[in-house]
């Protein structure tokens, strides 16, 4: 008996498309070219599934024009704000996603933004790169402490959650927003704001970690920023849409924001050019789960929800 054909778009670690070549016809994209719509449909001819990535948004109307065949979506991420559920929904087409096993790796690089930022890192490595450096002195480069500090999270989802645990080995005092108080054994004795003003009012290090789209579109703009204590970091391994740029840009210009950390960015790749001279800016590439354990698990994970699709089971990490 033939198999399914599954529709991969973009390159996987070798152990995931391995797995997916034992179990389908898996439609590969070795070059790892990121693919236009037209490319996206082009392929999916035929196909049962489709393992897609951040990288490639499946818009309503692709997925409107996406063959008959086509019975699962799972992407490559925790996030879905790539893929217009809705229309995939209308099509009853399944759509997965990869909870989880990404969630100690992205906490991991959050922490990463939350130090380097505090501790000046990237302006650090930037000065030794460039053969500047006369070597140490009293009061080269300092920074802000986070130990006893507080951290204030916003989204205290599993991430959100992981880098609270994190931060406590840290010392630091931690607090949070969210739609609702989680219970006392998730909580771990972070403290909930019911308003952004008294959460904010709180944090001396801010950790974005909430979900992209909707209602957090633009979330930290020059409003709430002003509501920071002066001399905040921040940092965001979530979306990069929950950032107002011009107003991040402006608060780090003026003192409101001593650092920032980013790893995702509106946009990205193409990020508000301002950001690459901001010299108290941290950047990475969108790293946030780019750990090769992760990214086995979640190739592994969006497998597991394709194959439950396709014998008729309803999988653990269904979106939609
Ligand atoms: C996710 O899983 O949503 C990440 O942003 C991709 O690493």
């Amino acid at each position: 008996m033939s198999k399914p054909i599954l529709m991969i778009t973009r390159r996987l670690p070798p152990a995931v498309e391995a797995r997916a070549a034992r179990d389908y016809d898996a439609r590969l994209n070795e070059e790892d070219r990121k693919l236009s719509q037209a490319e996206v449909l082009e392929r999916a001819a035929g196909a049962a599934a489709i393992l897609c990535s951040p990288a490639e948004p499946l818009t309503a109307e692709t997925i409107a024009a996406l063959p008959a065949s086509v019975k699962v979506i799972a992407t490559f991420s925790v996030g879905f704000d790539h893929v217009a559920v809705d229309a995939a929904k209308a099509r009853g087409i399944a759509v997965c996603n990869t909870p989880d096993v990404l969630s100690v790796a992205t906490a991991e690089t959050a922490m990463l933004l939350i130090l380097a930022a505090a501790r000046r890192a990237g302006e650090g490595e930037r000065l030794v790169r460039s053969g500047k450096w006369q070597g140490w002195a009293p009061t080269q480069l300092l920074g802000t402490q986070v130990s006893g500090k507080r951290l204030g999270i916003f989204g205290m989802g599993r991430i959100g959650r992981e880098v609270a645990r994190m931060a406590r080995a840290f010392g630091m005092t931690v607090h949070y927003r969210d739609q609702a108080r989680l219970p006392a054994e998730l909580e771990l004795g972070a403290t909930f704001h019911e308003t952004d003003a008294s959460f904010l009012a709180v944090c001396d290090v801010l950790s974005l970690n909430a979900p992209g789209g909707g209602s957090t579109y633009h979330w930290l703009n020059a409003e709430r920023i002003a509501m920071l204590p002066r001399g905040a970091v921040v940092a965001n391994a979530a979306r990069g849409a929950l950032i107002d740029d011009a107003a991040l840009i402006a608060a780090l210009n003026s003192g409101q924001v001593a650092a920032a950390g980013l790893d995702v960015f509106d946009g990205e790749p193409n990020l508000t050019p301002a950001y690459r001279s901001q010299e108290n800016v941290f950047l990475l590439p969108h790293l946030g789960s780019a750990t090769t354990e992760t990214r086995d698990a979640m190739g592994y994970l969006a497998l597991d929800g394709i194959d439950a699709v396709l014998a008729g089971r309803r999988p653990g990490n269904l979106v939609a």
